[in-house]
């Protein structure tokens, strides 16, 4: 008999070696070698390779209109403003998230919905039994005609059953309970899930099903699993939240039909995941006015709006080396705000700590949040707030200047319509109209923006 061979296979890139490794040659990860037995060789071979097309030549790209229907909506206006406009037939979406924040939750309004329409939807769940996805389906008030559930685990088997049935719409939950029977390592290792998600993609272009899969995340935030998998679906779509807030947040980082800008924000409640239509009043309840070291400041996520406050405290230390803490935003823009406040602005936070957070369980990236932050930290550590009713919005370069930032209308409009009475932003010629009542104040330096809120400097 032949002796079986092992493979070790990076959990993070997909890569493999014939020895153990400490850290994968490929992506250059440490203790990401794991042993697997080595698939034989026809199984890639003999899986077939989709046909993605009826054409035997190459045809004019302008001839090729898409016809009927092709963005479908989940019902569900957040998660189709993530996925460009609705989900695309034939697509595969891949959901990752933490265990517990939601994923199955939010598909299962989505098959709901999906299903009310007239689609026939396919929710195979390797996780959960059909009496418990039953009892949250009763729960959640998603009982329908059109929902069929098949709680299997073998590829094959879910393949031949969706043949059988001709779904519109099939749901997987999770890719990391499937396997194929041809490979002997466990479900959830690198080489199951690669070839469960390139059947399941074959089978999703050649057939025309959505397919959406849940794929789980691991402790660093990568979802479990080779990189292949995000290489191979159309879309891959984070559910992100604090798992003790209410708040949640999904955000694409690939879409090959829509941009990755957009952000669908969700509350889970008792009855499952609510929809927020108008997260600024979500996220700033305007109680903090008067504080020390908190500001309003406005971002963006994709084209929406969004007022956030930022918090801040700046105490005193007796450790070497002083705490830097920022919670909510990037550690390294944070770290260097505060050298343009020291350097530019003469505000010394040695023998300080500092901490800054987003309130609300959001993470903001954007520059623009630059000035708010400085004016948080300079606000806590002069222990004056900032005026009331005003909010702000800049960012800083490293010279101590603000400067402009993308769809300065848009986020005037939105600190007006929230009620402020003034607006600190980077100088601009032309606000045309916006002005009437309201206070616009063009700032170009950090100095005068400091000097505009009053904070004065010792
Ligand atoms: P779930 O969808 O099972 O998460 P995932 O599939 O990502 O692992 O969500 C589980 C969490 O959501 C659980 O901690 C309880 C909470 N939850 C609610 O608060 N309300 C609800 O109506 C439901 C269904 C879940
Ligand atoms: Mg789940």
């Amino acid at each position: 008999m032949m002796k079986e061979k092992s493979v070790f296979v990076c959990s993070r890139c997909g890569s493999t070696t014939i020895k153990w490794m400490g850290r994968c040659p490929e992506c250059g990860e440490f203790g990401t070698m794991q042993e697997e037995r080595a698939a034989p060789s026809s199984i890639s071979s003999q899986h077939r390779i989709p046909r993605l097309s009826t054409h035997t030549h190459p045809v004019p790209l302008m001839g090729q209109e898409a016809t009927g229907e092709v963005y479908c909506p989940t019902g569900i206006p957040e998660f189709d403003r993530v996925l460009g406009g609705g989900s695309v037939k034939g697509s595969v979406v891949l959901i990752g998230g933490e265990p517990g924040i939601g994923k199955s939750t939010l598909l299962l309004q989505a098959c709901y919905h999906m299903a009310r329409q007239g689609q026939k939807v396919l929710l195979v769940s390797g996780e959960e039994s059909p009496a418990q996805v039953q009892m949250r389906a009763r729960r959640l008030g998603t009982l329908t005609e059109n929902l069929l559930l098949y709680c299997e685990t073998d590829v094959e088997v879910i393949l031949e059953s969706v043949r059988k049935v001709l779904p519109h719409v099939l749901v997987v939950d999770s890719i990391q309970t499937l396997f194929v029977p041809e490979i002997s390592s466990p479900p959830g290792g690198v080489s199951q899930v690669r070839e469960c998600a390139l059947r399941l993609q074959a089978m999703a272009k050649e057939m025309n099903i959505t397919t959406f899969l849940v794929g789980h995340v691991t402790k660093d935030g990568s979802l479990a699993g080779p990189r292949v998998l995000e290489h191979l679906v159309d879309t891959v779509l984070y559910f992100e939240g604090e798992r003790y807030d209410s708040l949640r947040v999904l955000r694409s980082t690939k879409n090959r039909f829509g941009s990755v800008s957009e952000v669908g924000i969700f509350e889970m409640s008792d009855s499952g995941l609510r929809e927020v239509s108008d997260p600024s009043t979500l996220f700033f309840r305007n109680r903090s006015q008067g504080i020390s070291g908190v500001s309003p400041v406005l971002t963006m996520e994709g084209k929406r709006p969004l007022l956030v406050e930022v918090q801040a405290l700046v105490t005193p230390t007796n450790l070497p080396v002083p705490k830097r803490v920022a919670s909510g935003l990037d550690r390294q823009r944070f770290n260097l705000d505060l050298a343009v406040l020291e350097k530019r602005a003469g505000i010394s936070f040695s023998e300080k700590d500092v901490f800054v957070g987003v309130a609300g369980g959001l993470y903001i990236s954007e520059p623009a949040l630059d000035l708010g932050v400085c004016l948080a930290v300079a606000s806590s550590k002069l222990d004056q707030a900032l005026p009331a009713g005003w909010a702000v919005f800049g960012e800083v370069s490293l010279a101590g200047e603000i400067r402009p930032v993308s769809q300065m209308e848009t986020r005037i409009r939105e600190i007006k319509r929230l009620g402020f009475s003034a607006a600190l932003l980077p100088e601009h010629d032309d606000f045309g109209s916006l002005e009437d009542g309201f206070q616009l104040i063009g700032v170009s330096t950090l100095v005068e923006a400091l000097d505009k809120c009053g904070l004065r400097r010792r």
